[in-house]
């Protein structure tokens, strides 16, 4: 995720905003660059790659100046480069920003048909002309303050930005909707940064912007208006955190941090992608040309880990919504059989880091044979996606955890987007339906941030089951995906056994397991499935197995048969893997934290996988 840093006060900006930079270097980046008021008027350095080699361009190029903002970028809309990288100027002003501007497309087109020529692919560019044309409206008459607010009135998406001018020296302009932004207040200076960490060797005292806030920031101090022109005050709050605390944002690990942004990033990856009114996918944001999207004859997914997992869940929502037969393959598979791929094939390359050398392999083999790839990446402009066709990607930033969390469940929703896509252009899916699923899919952010409210509870299950040395977690249907990725979440860094099973299959064989020392965890929303995983739930009881079941709030009847019930809010089918997942992955936090392990970092674990 991006990170900004501001400074105004009586010290050398550059050199303290590169140190607050790199205090936010955990949220990762691929460019980095700063502007500073030099005397006559704003000077910006930028550079590709890591803030080394921003250090290295300001020792060639050195901004000197008390007033400057800056920026680590993690590429959304563009690919990493010089070009790309904030700040971006126009006229007077320098910006950068955090965030998406979901109105992006429509607004580019305006500025240029009004003559404006962009230099970089970013939406970030969007605000600078904004801002530097309000600007030009009355040369010297309107503030920078008042040209913001005017600017981002015609905004629409999440944002944090931060701007400088060349006729106001001594001030920055920050603004934040749906993205963090933090005013830290010093003795003579004050800072903006995206969060806590970038601030901490100057102040503790800090003000939380609030969304639809726009702050002047000087020397002496902050004065807050909302866009809309009216003032407010915000509480100044006192930190206390260590550094290390405050990079995971006050959470013991960063795992548990990435459980709970879950809502915010599904919101990113829904955010400009969606038409409520035409119940449909804008085109341009899936990777898939329409023409494409109606002719192919099969999907075929291929992914590794807990990207597998949201394929198979892909693969029902594409047989439910567009009709198109598809398949899922584990990657690591692939090019050890023959498989059989042709040029009317759809390859979906599931990957969170866009690196995973045998999602690569696979997509090789499928190129060979002529099939189109949809590269489905977290990160933009990596290995798999470059090679692909398109790229959709999730806009989860940076997931520092090795267990996969915020990742999977926006890739669930970029797969039911796509599902959705297509199905539109295959006329398989009626509109009124469509706009159901994406109204559905669009509330989900909230429902999630109800199930995340009540992870006290699942911590006092997982005192429960902390010491069983076998799980067994059963669903079916988009509930058998989660139940595989629920037993892999506990593995991974528990160091438990478990395994997760249709939950059709479980009298094939694994209810022989089944004793009073089994917990086992039932994925049974009320779901079209519901009787049939209910059934299940009572051959469980009958064999004294301890049933934690993931149920819809009010199911009244699984009070009698349930040891431990966790409740989700009730929604339709098609978004609950995105509910049912989090108990999940909260269970396998608090039992692996209560057994002291390295969350973060649980052994024998690699982030990306790059080797065969
Ligand atoms: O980066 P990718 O999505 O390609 O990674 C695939 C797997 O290595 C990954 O999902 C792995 O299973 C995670 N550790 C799961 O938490």
């Amino acid at each position: 995720m991006c990170g900004i840093v501001g400074y105004v006060g009586t010290k050398d900006a550059a050199p303290l905003i590169v140190d607050g930079l790199r205090k936010l270097e955990y949220r990762g980046y691929d460019s980095a660059g700063v502007a500073v008021h030099a005397g006559k008027g704003i000077e910006i350095v930028r550079a590709l790659g890591k803030l080394v080699n921003l250090s290295v361009a300001l020792e060639k190029h050195p901004l000197l100046g008390t007033t400057g903002i800056g920026h680590t970028r993690w590429a959304t809309h563009g690919r990493p480069s010089e070009i790309n990288a904030h700040p971006h100027a126009s006229g007077p002003v320098a910006v950068v920003h955090n965030g998406i501007i979901e109105n992006h497309v429509a607004l580019r087109l305006e500025l240029e048909g009004l003559g404006v020529r962009f230099l970089s692919d970013t939406d970030t560019e969007i605000v600078a002309h904004l801002v530097a044309r309000e600007l030009a409206v009355a040369p010297g008459k309107v503030s920078l303050f008042v040209a913001a607010q005017a600017a981002l009135r015609r905004v629409v998406g999440a944002y944090a930005i931060a701007v400088v001018s060349k006729d106001e020296p001594d001030v920055i302009v920050v603004a934040r909707s749906g993205s963090p932004l933090v005013v830290g207040l010093g003795q003579g200076e004050t800072l903006c940064g995206s969060d806590i960490p970038a601030l901490l060797a100057h102040t503790r005292d800090v003000v939380f912007l609030e969304d639809g806030d726009v702050a002047e920031l000087r020397a002496s101090g902050v004065r807050i208006e909302t866009v809309a022109g009216e003032a407010v005050t915000r509480p100044v709050k006192h930190i206390d955190w260590s550094h290390v605390q405050a990079e995971r944002g006050g959470y013991k690990h960063f795992m548990l941090k990435e459980i709970h942004e879950q809502p915010e990033v599904v919101e990113a990856t829904l955010r400009g992608r969606i038409d409520l009114a035409e119940g449909d996918v804008y085109a341009g944001e899936m990777g898939v040309p329409p023409e494409v999207a109606r002719t192919i004859q099969r999907v075929y997914f291929v992914a590794c880990g807990t990207s597998h997992h949201a394929a198979i869940a892909g693969r029902y929502w594409v047989e439910q919504l567009a009709k198109v037969p598809a398949v899922v393959e584990l990657a690591s598979e692939v090019r050890y059989r023959d498989p059989i791929f042709f040029p009317t094939d759809l390859v979906v390359a599931i990957s969170q880091s866009g690196e995973t050398a045998d999602t690569m392999a696979a997509v090789k083999s499928a190129k060979a044979a002529g099939a189109r790839i949809l590269a489905l990446s977290n990160v933009v402009d990596s290995a798999i996606p470059r090679s692909a066709d398109g790229a959709l990607y999730t806009h989860a930033g940076p997931e520092i955890g090795v267990a996969s969390t915020k990742c999977f469940t926006t890739q669930l929703a970029a797969l039911l987007l796509l599902a959705v896509y297509l199905g539109r252009r295959r006329e398989t899916l009626p509109k009124e339906r469509a706009q159901a699923v994406l109204q559905a899919l669009w509330e989900t952010p909230a429902l999630m941030r109800e199930v995340l409210g009540d992870a006290d509870y699942m911590h006092l299950i997982a005192k429960r089951i902390a010491k069983a040395t076998d799980v067994l977690f059963l669903g079916r249907g988009l509930g058998f995906p989660i139940a595989l990725e629920g037993a892999l979440k506990l593995k991974e860094i528990s160091y438990a056994h478990a395994e997760g099973y249709a939950a059709g299959e479980m009298k094939h064989g694994p209810i022989a397991l089944i004793d009073e020392r089994m917990p086992i965890v039932v994925v049974c929303p009320k779901d079209a499935q519901y009787d049939k995983t209910f059934s299940n739930i009572q051959e469980v009881c009958a064999r004294e197995g301890q049933v934690i079941a993931i149920a819809t709030r009010g199911d009244e009847q699984m009070l009698e048969v349930a040891q431990h019930i966790v409740w989700i809010p009730a929604a339709r089918d098609e978004v609950l893997p995105l509910l049912t997942v989090l108990p999940c992955q909260l269970l396998s936090y608090f039992v692996a934290s209560l057994k002291g392990n390295d969350v973060d970092q649980p052994r024998n674990l690699a982030k990306t996988v790059t080797v065969e």
